[in-house]
């Protein structure tokens, strides 16, 4: 048996996390102090503390400081930062994609959760090797989105690229808070819709709430926002054949593949190339979000972010799961086009657990 206080006005432990079970049944100790009450761990609910969602980017490093362009934004992420460290979270349950370096065409899902080992792919110097899993956590969520309907593939051994390992850079640079990687697709098409990327973030979030323990939880969600990137989906008639040969063929071809797209990049820096960025639509796209007006964005299609928005910008499931998941206010952090980077930066987040 364990002993804690509760404040009995939100269910919630003092100076700590968790909720109380609805439906439990408790009694002060006899003789005791009235507000020190009998409970089993395994009836505390881990309580979602605080989320976060921002935009990634492989001209951004996250250990430099950042002056002129991007620095507007990075801003914003450090009064993310002090969110997520304020939360003092046990665990980061982290949306994000993948960009064919570790999910290929050979077989796609649309979520993947990681239960057990988690590997960066180290690109863009974004943390590589093994990194830590919240195993316990993971599988109850993976076991409840199945029970609410959702059929999420699982792996245990899952790779990640800078889509879920740079947000991990940006929060916890010690590289040791554990997390569960939960992958959207985002890169090639057939993707997962907005609404179900948003319904299946809801069932993530209710079995976070309904795990057991009673850990403090951060949720968030990387991607986005407008960007117009090298096409490499299926669906797209500017991807190149041997691009499309890599997008299903090309599992052991990544890390070759990783360090020519790097090279690429690399080129278009030193030439001074920008990208395209629409700072009206990343707007629009912001102010729904925080202000949760979500059902235009639920109602967006493939072919509405390709136009407006960019190739790049199907990332934003992430960001919709992840609100989905918290189902709190948030507002936004920061917003600025960042065209040598070629991509909109932005930075949303909310502090009040529902
Ligand atoms: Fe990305």
């Amino acid at each position: 048996m364990a002993c804690a206080l509760i404040d009995l006005r939100t269910n919630r432990m003092c100076g700590g996390g968790g909720h109380l079970r609805s439906n439990h049944r408790f009694r002060a100790k006899e003789g005791g102090d009235p507000w020190s009450l009998n409970f089993r761990e395994d009836e505390i609910m881990p309580v979602i503390e605080g989320f976060v969602a921002l935009s990634h980017a492989p001209f951004w490093d996250p250990d430099v400081l950042v002056e002129g362009p991007g620095a507007a934004f990075v801003k914003g992420v450090d009064r993310a930062r002090a969110l997520v460290r304020d939360k003092k979270p046990d665990a980061l349950v982290i949306f994000g994609p993948d960009h064919f370096r570790n999910f290929f065409y050979d077989v796609l899902p649309s979520f993947c959760i990681g239960l057990e080992k988690l590997t960066g792919f180290g690109d863009y110097g974004t943390p590589k090797g093994d990194m830590p899993v919240d195993q316990e956590l993971a599988r109850a969520i993976h076991t409840s989105v199945i029970e609410a309907g959702f059929d999420p593939a699982f792996s245990l051994n899952m790779g990640a690229d800078h889509g879920i390992t740079q947000p991990c850079a940006v929060f916890d640079q010690s590289h040791k808070l554990p997390i569960v990687p939960i992958m959207i697709n985002c890169a090639g098409a057939p993707r997962p819709p907005m609404r179900r990327c948003y319904e299946f973030g809801k069932a993530v979030g209710d079995a976070i709430r309904s795990a057991p323990g009673n850990k403090r939880v951060v949720i968030v969600g990387s991607g986005g926002l407008s960007h117009w990137v090298r096409p490499a989906s299926a669906d797209n008639p500017e991807t190149t054949a041997e691009t499309l040969e890599y997008a299903i063929n090309g599992r052991n071809r990544a890390v070759e593949y990783s360090a020519e797209r790097d090279a690429f990049l690399q080129e278009r820096i030193d030439n001074g190339i920008n990208g395209k960025v629409n700072a009206d639509w990343d707007n629009w796209f912001l102010k729904c979000l925080t202000s949760g007006d979500i059902e235009p964005l639920l109602a967006l299609t493939d072919a509405e972010i390709d136009e407006v928005a960019g190739n790049g910008a199907h990332e934003l499931r992430s960001w919709i799961a992840a609100a989905g998941a918290w189902g709190g206010s948030s507002e936004v952090f920061s917003y600025e086009p960042v065209p040598s980077w070629v991509t909109g930066m932005g930075c949303i987040g909310g502090s009040t657990p529902v």
